[in-house]
């Protein structure tokens, strides 16, 4: 029987489906944009070929669009009928792509970490799997599932400096820094071309408030990751947020304008990265001109995707900022009624989506008390709606200005203090606004 380039049995009719996919997988570790266009290919030499339908179906499931749900269940059935006389491993991925397609999330993330478990070295199964973990804001098994595997890997496995990548970012976001930065770098250092290690060493660096080292990493780092598919713009937008800690206007203007919303894609995750970026500049009170117009065109059409809490709240400050109130109330009702609450923690990620989208509403129309209401008691369940650290702090720092404006003087300094205390800068003029000593 074929068997993949690190053995595992999968079954394929020719060398050139195999040899096509397994390109298309070191494209979807890597962020490539032809990983998509590589599974065609690779159906296309054999139109049975499971792992292809399932990896296209986890892909555009993954994308959080509703638009590309009928592609994806396509791809399913695919699967699900080639896989009858399948291994264990491709019936068992077929089975998940379903559970994850219908929105079944806990029971896809039980069938997909089991995989992980039987079959380690199962690399787009790590990726995936970790990626959906980052969904549930479950940092401890971001870390883990990749730590689970580590046992059968090692420096000659084809992949090894991809996996050294996803455990860096388990570490990141799990809060041990020094263990993820030592990690990425290595990763990056076997593979440049590897962005996930690029970007997890980034967000360490950003998590430390070491901005200037940050410019300096990307900017080196960038040649690995200059072709990548629309996952640039995120290491941009990272770049962005150097820049802004240093006052470094200019630049984070430069960036968005030639870079983050360069193209100005309509993926949901472009779009969050447009949004939380303008939304950071607007709470310090710096005009940004004419660029909400888009997002906010865009964000209206998503309106009624109800995809996924995180880029719903995203989708909000654009529809704020160009004064579409009556979408903003389409999405609101879209987010409270959202079907996607078949597990416990699917729930409760949804219900703090809805009360930070009511807490930046209330925040855009100087309801700064009723903002605060809204926010300060889901400050701890916002993880679960996924994002990063650093993608979420766009809230915390809408809350801790909120504090400040609504003169609760005792919650401000202790929000701005807590802040700093996570090496997280506070700008002088929020400070001074809330009577504290500005050094
Ligand atoms: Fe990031």
């Amino acid at each position: 029987m074929p068997a993949d380039v690190r053995g595992l049995p999968i079954t394929v009719a020719n060398e050139e489906a195999l040899s096509t996919y397994e390109r298309a997988v070191s494209g979807y570790l890597a962020q490539k944009p032809d990983a998509m266009d590589l599974l065609d290919e690779a159906l296309a030499a054999d139109p049975e070929f499971v792992m292809a339908h399932c990896l296209k179906a986890y892909m555009l499931k993954m994308a959080y669009d509703p638009a590309f749900l009928p592609a994806a269940r396509d791809s399913v059935k695919a699967a699900t009928k080639a896989a009858a006389g399948a291994t264990d491993r491709e019936r068992r991925h077929a089975a998940a792509a379903n559970l994850m397609v219908e929105q079944r999330t806990a029971e896809a993330l039980q069938a997909l970490d089991g995989i992980a478990i039987d079959y380690p070295t199962d690399l787009m199964n790590l990726k995936l799997t970790q990626f959906c973990h980052f969904w549930r804001g479950d940092a401890a098994n971001m870390r883990d599932v990749v730590g689970r595997a580590l046992h059968a890997w090692d420096q000659d496995t084809p992949g090894y400096g991809f996996v050294l990548g996803l455990l860096s970012f388990g570490f990141e976001e799990g809060g041990d820094y020094v263990a993820a930065e030592r990690v990425g770098r290595e990763a990056v250092e076997l593979n440049p071309e590897d962005s996930w290690a690029v970007h997890a060493v980034a967000h360490t660096i950003e998590m430390e408030g070491r901005h200037v080292d940050g410019i300096d990493w990307l900017k080196r780092t960038e040649p690995g990751w200059l072709e990548n598919n629309n996952f640039r713009f995120h290491l941009w937008w990272h770049q962005s947020l150097y820049h802004l800690e240093q006052d470094e206007i200019d630049e984070v203007f430069d960036l968005y304008d030639t870079r983050i919303r360069g193209d100005k894609t309509d993926f949901a995750t472009d779009i969050a990265n447009g949004s939380a970026l303008l939304w950071r500049l607007y709470l310090r009170d710096i005009n940004v001109g004419d660029r909400w117009g888009e997002l906010g065109e865009r964000a209206e059409a998503h309106a009624r995707d109800a995809a996924n809490s995180f880029f719903n709240t995203n989708y909000m400050m654009a529809l704020l900022a160009t004064d579409r109130s009556e979408a903003a109330e389409i999405l609101l009702t879209a987010m409270r009624e959202e079907s996607v609450r078949n597990d416990p923690i699917s729930a409760r990620a949804v219900d703090a989506g809805v009360a930070v989208s009511e807490g930046l509403r209330a925040y855009y129309h100087g309801d700064y008390a009723g903002a605060v209401d809204f926010m300060l008691p889901v400050r701890y369940d916002q993880y679960l709606f996924g994002g990063s650290h650093a993608q979420r702090d766009v809230f915390d720092q809408t809350l801790v200005l909120a504090a400040i404006r609504s003169g609760r003087d005792a919650l401000a300094r202790a929000l701005v203090t807590e802040r700093e205390t996570r090496h997280r800068q506070v700008p002088a003029a929020w400070k001074a606004e809330a009577g504290m000593a500005v050094n």
